[in-house]
């Protein structure tokens, strides 16, 4: 991996993601790809190239491969869960034809692509407690539609097309840089901006709902060690389960009251968001990750809600 183009950069993931390859790989063109509206500001802009590109415009990631090089693509261009329950046709389109259009250019042009998936990749059929790597996939939603196919599409074209596709399904993902946006699993996020203020959060998934989670910085090490496995190793490519801690609400709201003693909570739950949450897996077993490529997280708990609440702090410039 050496010129990464990055579609979604300025996106929760996209922005950390593009700051991390431009870090690890200086010889290389890390493109920031990006639509319009969401044009990529300040360090983001002024650290390297950036493109504008829809996602479903195979011409022109065609032309931003040739240009740059391009050997490995990021697709990060998604709605999230609860924005696609809303949008349907929008979230199949962004994700499927822009999957699409990603493929076919990788195919005739010989880049690595990773796609993620996704806890939403499953349905209220899949053991719940320890999911497993292979097992039922029979999401109800429609961002679990576009990942289940977006797992079978990819594999297709590495088992037709020998096209290096590789990814993760990834939790809820939680940082402090950008805001997720319209996902079920944003509550995990937004309590520490409200806890940080001093407001009170009004948490929209109810007490006793868990989910996997994730610190953003293992996200983006798990994003890029599996684009750099030993692919004679890999098993399974699209997608493997990857976790680092699984909390309900009232776990994540304890964990925060320890360190801001004053912080409130109360529940006002969104049926929409309820709903998905509970089709989703409490916990994923993430052993086949571990074994093909050497998965490991480096934040539990107790580290990811210490680092959240100082990189809050010192973002909105409270004295420490
Ligand atoms: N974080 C995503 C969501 O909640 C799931 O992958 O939609």
């Amino acid at each position: 991996m050496k010129n990464v183009l990055i579609i979604g950069s300025t996106g929760q993931i996209g922005s950390e993601l593009t700051m991390k390859l431009r870090n690890d790989i200086p010889e290389g063109s890390i493109v920031a790809g990006f639509i319009k509206g969401a044009e990529p500001k300040g360090e983001l802009l002024e650290s390297g190239p950036a493109e504008e590109v829809d996602v479903r415009d195979g011409a022109r990631i065609a032309w931003i491969v040739d240009r740059y090089r391009i050997d490995t693509i990021y697709n990060l261009a998604a709605l999230l869960s609860a924005v696609a329950e809303r949008k349907p046709l929008a979230a199949w389109d962004i994700q499927m034809n822009g999957l699409l259009s990603i493929l076919e250019v990788a195919r005739e042009k010989g880049c690595a692509v990773f796609t993620p998936s996704s806890i939403g990749s499953f349905g209220p059929l899949t053991p719940h407690d320890g999911t497993p790597q292979d097992t039922i996939q029979r999401p109800l939603s429609m961002y679990g539609v576009t990942k289940v196919a977006t797992e079978l599409l990819s594999d297709y074209y590495f088992h037709k097309y020998g096209v290096d596709t590789r990814a993760v399904r990834f939790p809820g993902l939680i940082s402090y840089e950008t805001l997720p946006g319209g996902g079920t699993t944003d509550y995990a996020v937004e309590i520490f901006y409200a806890a940080v203020k001093g407001e009170e959060f009004v948490c929209p998934i109810g007490a006793g709902t868990f989910m996997d989670m994730m610190y953003m910085s293992d996200a983006l090490k798990a994003a890029t060690d599996i684009m750099n496995a030993d692919p004679s190793r890999l098993v399974h490519r699209n997608a493997f389960n990857v976790t680092a801690m699984s909390f309900d609400p009232e776990i994540l709201y304890h964990k925060i009251r320890e360190r801001i003693p004053g912080f409130r909570m109360r529940y006002e739950v969104d049926p929409v968001r309820q709903a998905i949450a509970n089709s989703w897996p409490d916990r994923m077993d993430d052993s086949c990750a571990r074994e093909e490529w050497g998965w490991k997280p480096s934040f539990g708990l107790d580290e990811m809600v210490d680092d959240m609440i100082l990189k809050l702090r010192l973002k909105f410039g409270y004295k420490m």
